[in-house]
């Protein structure tokens, strides 16, 4: 019922194949890779090689998280490397719509995120269109930072829209999710988490790290507001 999405970000990539091999199966649903270019966030991370080696070591869905400027210059490339979502920041494309139909030109799975500061309404002309809305709970660029709790409210608020305009389209959260903020995101709306500490940071290796995810929502006898699939 309730996706988890772990973030290589926080894997050791020395140990890529493995690791992701390893959530692969503890039972994770799809793999987050987060790309970042400087520019719109302060941080580099990875590019198409590194989307490329993944898809050879898992046949779980990719998701290719795009924290870049203009990312309808790469679309094409992500896809092509292996992405089966690509997800762009509402911020970085004043012309969301003609990048919405690009991804899905491209048979892709489309998702647009929103920073912490982006209001929910800012989609309300393009919700219909959308197969993931990615609420940041943290401001990208990093992993490893607090959940803001003041995202509670947006995550309640775009569940409530998807319910009444999109009832097929995935609320995803990304950033700070670990045992106690995850039921919190599932009790208001969130249907797949992403985490990348909690998960390959994990004391007991990633396995332990997505099956602990699991058990802090189950275990706190939440119930989603949305089953998909
Ligand atoms: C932040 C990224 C996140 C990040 C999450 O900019 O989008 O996906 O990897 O990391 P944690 O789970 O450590 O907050
Ligand atoms: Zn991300």
């Amino acid at each position: 019922m309730i996706k988890i999405a772990p973030s290589i970000l926080a894997a050791d990539f020395l140990r890529l194949g493995e690791q992701v091999r390893a959530v692969e199966r503890a039972g994770a649903d799809r793999i987050h890779v987060d790309v970042m270019d400087g520019q719109f966030v302060p941080n580099i991370s990875l590019g198409f090689p590194l989307v490329e080696a993944i898809r050879r070591a898992t046949s779980l869905p990719l998701e290719a998280h795009l924290m870049i400027d203009r990312p309808e210059r790469y679309l094409e490339r992500f896809a092509q490397a292996g992405a089966d979502h690509l997800i762009v920041h509402q911020e970085t494309s004043p012309h969301l719509d003609r990048t919405v139909q690009l991804i899905r030109h491209l048979r892709k799975k489309v998702g647009v995120a929103l920073n912490p500061a982006t209001p929910a309404q800012v989609l309300d002309e393009i919700i219909e269109e959308l197969d993931i809305v990615l609420v940041m709970t943290v401001n990208p660029g990093f992993g490893g930072q607090q959940f803001i709790a003041r995202m509670v409210k947006k995550i309640r608020q775009v569940r409530q829209t998807l319910d009444s305009r999109n009832t097929d389209c995935e609320l995803e959260v990304d950033g700070g999710i670990e045992s106690q903020t995850a039921p919190l995101a599932v009790s208001t709306g969130a249907c797949v988490l992403v985490a990348g500490t909690a998960i390959f940071g994990h004391p007991d290796g990633p396995e332990s790290g997505v099956r602990s995810l699991v058990q802090a929502v189950v275990g706190s006898n939440v119930s989603p507001r949305k089953d998909k699939n």
